[in-house]
């Protein structure tokens, strides 16, 4: 365990200090721009929350017959938004310019596993795709559970469309549990101490030396009478962490569990969605967060944090010192979640999506009404501007957005001016 064991555990992961995140602040460099709703969203039936592309195998977002694909976590636009994960259903949208995009469906009908499904990656390999997925609790439950457990779906294929416009996300489908907690490097639900555990957000990872990954959202287990975080107990049950699990023949369906890379003991209880992007030798992980998840007397934001390292296995170092990259403006605090970031170029590029807004209730005693009152919140429920951030070592600065949702690929060029691409719809 990491908390006070400093910055590299035996094990070999890395820690998120009290001390970094006390240097957390909002400046210049790390707030993005206001969000306005966009002219037309991705689809006005459905809310729109966590969304990832289908990638290659080297991480980058696959084209597939002229088509970029996403995929999305989403629910009937009737419902109040905070109902939403309890019935979240993954869908797939096609985009020929990764700008406008078009709704293909549900990705899976029947067979998934859970009595939901949360975020994940989809992988491209081949003409075959594998779909990554937290299964939230238990199928066919009378209550609403939260149990997670990370899943796979093979079999799938993606070609196109019958009538020769889009691309279909066909099965037959196979699910898999691939991982559960081990309890020792993984908290399981029942040793959870304080808010409900983790266990989700599989992101596949190939590395330059071909081996491959898992990257997961996890907790360390902490257990009462320990002395990490010097024998507080309120801040032991604040114990997130970056999970790895390992593939020993490369075969994207079979991994075992590694230690963490990262962990965060006495400082945020969850490291959400994390993802690498590297760059000539340097390894920049990136978890999103939220201001609600950090240990008390921790005054973080709902933002993406990086860290970055030599090696995959760290010793990772939270960029620009404290680890934020990139948040919302202090008037809308709740704008934008669940950051995905890729390489582009010089570049970073950084999707989201539009969260909670309200910009006639800015200050911070109105966040927890804002929370409490569902009624009261605006949910954009759509794809934000995609951010540009400059990276420079291990600091990075806001540069510049795209449009809603706009996914550029490698050999599309920026705009030159950072902000000319921001009108585009979503
Ligand atoms: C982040 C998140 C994910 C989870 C999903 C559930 O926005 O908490 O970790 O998979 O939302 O809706």
């Amino acid at each position: 365990m990491s908390g006070d064991d400093g910055p590299n555990a035996p094990d070999g992961r890395s820690a998120w200090t009290r001390d970094h995140a006390a240097e957390l602040r909002r400046d210049e460099t790390n707030v993005a721009p206001i969000i306005y709703p966009p002219a037309d969203g991705l689809d006005e039936d459905l809310h729109v929350w966590d969304t990832w592309w289908l990638r290659d195998r080297d991480g980058s977002p696959a084209e597939v017959d002229g088509y970029r694909v996403i995929l999305a976590l989403t629910s009937s636009s009737d419902l109040l938004p905070g109902k939403r994960h309890d019935v979240a259903t993954l869908r797939y949208f096609y985009s020929t310019d990764g700008k406008f995009w078009e709704t293909g469906g549900r990705v899976f009908e029947t067979g998934m596993l859970g009595s939901r499904q949360w975020a994940g990656s989809a992988l491209h390999d081949d003409g075959d795709v594998y779909v990554y997925y937290t299964a939230a609790g238990e199928a066919d439950e009378a209550d609403l559970s939260y149990s997670q457990r990370i899943a796979l779906a093979e079999g799938g294929t993606i070609s196109p469309g019958d009538d020769g416009d889009g691309v279909e996300l066909d099965g037959p489908w196979e699910h898999s549990v691939l991982l559960e907690p081990d309890g020792e490097w993984y908290e399981r639900e029942a040793q959870s101490r304080g808010m409900t555990y983790t266990f989700r957000d599989p992101w596949f990872f190939e590395d330059e030396d071909g081996e491959t990954y898992l990257l997961f959202e996890a907790n360390t287990p902490v257990p009462e009478g320990s002395d990490a975080c010097g024998g507080d107990a309120a801040q032991q049950e604040f114990n997130g962490s970056v999970g790895l699990a390992h593939s020993p023949t490369g075969d994207p369906t079979d991994f075992e569990l590694r230690p963490p890379l990262l962990d965060a003991v006495c400082v945020n209880q969850e490291l959400e969605r994390p993802h690498l992007v590297v760059r000539e030798g340097t390894y920049y992980l990136f978890v999103s967060s939220h201001h609600h998840t950090f240990a008390p007397g921790v005054e973080g934001y709902d933002a993406l944090y990086g860290f970055a390292a030599d090696g995959l296995r760290g010793e990772y170092e939270p960029l620009n010192g404290h680890g934020m990259v990139l948040t919302n403006p202090a008037n809308a605090p709740f704008q934008a979640y669940s950051w995905l970031a890729y390489d582009h170029g010089d570049e970073l590029l950084v999707t989201s999506f539009f969260n909670y807004f309200d910009y006639d209730r800015p200050s911070m005693d109105d966040v927890a009404l804002l929370l409490e009152d569902e009624q009261m919140r605006r949910f954009g429920g759509t794809l934000a501007p995609t951010v540009r951030v400059g990276l420079d070592g291990r600091e990075t600065r806001i540069l510049g957005t795209l449009g809603h949702g706009h996914l550029p690929l490698a050999r599309e060029a920026l705009p030159a001016d950072p902000f000319a691409g921001a009108d585009g719809a979503g």
